[in-house]
């Protein structure tokens, strides 16, 4: 059994390496599938111009580059990601905007030189530490004692037909392969509200809100590319990765035929269901 220290290692290791290059490919795709948890999460993060906000595992800057606006030229944005690629993404799509910087960094270990923020914000970027109760006491101690915190994550897999019905489906083909715990780093290890919740108030935050937020992964546009790029941005890409291509091909058929249901304009529409989870620092 790994140590909660080599998962950490092994998400940051995927996330600066394989996982960070499949994102920053597909990120204006996946920016706009997640669209609509954004503007649900930004109504949650109700940021102020003037503001100093951090957004947590910021991937290629798409939340970051709203929330500048939101701040706007009397604020300040810092958009943490321990991918390079992403960071380089990021970097690019703000160029310019005097008041986003970006750090590449591991959100768990970076030490703020003191308590600045107003704000705590992240789009499915809090779900990969190896010691969640650790990183979120370290986020917090770079949080205002008003500050506040916003995030979303993705709530259990099987309320997420996005990532269950491909999963299912490539399941017939591969070979069987490890599944992760329940409470390993990964995109679900956020799925149990209690869990999150005794995680957030060990860590040190208090007045834990959790909304539940369903809502269509819009993969239209794409034709034959959409079972590829459904299994891509989940899990099952990294299953896919280490097969042979004979069994990538037959699994990435077995996805396509079992989306059928979902075909709509030129691609599929899956149903998804994410935690808006918010709170204070005090
Ligand atoms: C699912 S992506 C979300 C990216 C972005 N927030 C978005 O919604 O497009 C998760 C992000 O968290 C980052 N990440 C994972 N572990 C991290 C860590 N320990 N510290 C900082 N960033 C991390 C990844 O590199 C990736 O960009």
């Amino acid at each position: 059994m790994s140590t909660a220290d080599e998962l950490h290692q092994a998400q940051v290791a995927n996330w600066d390496g394989p996982m960070g290059e499949v994102w920053a490919a597909s990120e204006a795709r996946s920016d706009k599938a997640l669209r609509g948890v954004s503007n649900a999460l930004f109504r949650v993060a109700d940021v102020e111009s003037g503001e100093a906000v951090l957004d947590v595992g910021c991937g290629g800057g798409a939340t970051t580059e709203q929330l500048a606006m939101d701040v706007g030229s009397t604020g300040r944005v810092v958009g943490l990601d321990v991918s390079k690629a992403l960071i380089a993404i990021a970097q690019k799509r703000l160029d310019g905007t005097g008041q986003a910087e970006f750090i590449q960094a591991d959100a768990s270990t970076i030490a703020f030189p003191k308590p600045m923020f107003d704000v705590l914000f992240s789009r499915f970027g809090v779900m990969f530490f190896g010691d969640p109760v650790a990183a979120f006491a370290n986020l917090h101690k770079a949080m205002k004692p008003e500050g506040r915190l916003a995030f979303a994550c993705w709530r259990a897999s099987s309320e997420n037909p996005w990532v269950s019905i491909p999963l299912r489906a490539a399941m017939t083909v591969v070979p069987p392969f490890p599944r992760p715990g329940p409470e390993d780093p990964g995109p679900f290890a956020f799925g149990d509200q209690a869990r999150v919740s005794r995680i957030l108030t060990e860590a040190g935050f208090s007045g834990l809100k959790f909304k539940q937020f369903d809502f269509t992964m819009d993969f239209t546009g794409l034709g034959l590319d959409a079972a590829r790029a459904v299994s891509g941005v989940g899990p099952l890409g990294r299953i896919l990765r280490d097969q042979p291509d004979d069994v990538k091909a037959r699994a990435m058929q077995a996805v396509a035929d079992a989306l059928v249901p979902f075909t709509i304009d030129d691609g599929v529409k899956l149903p998804a269901s994410v935690w808006l989870v918010s709170g204070s620092a005090s």
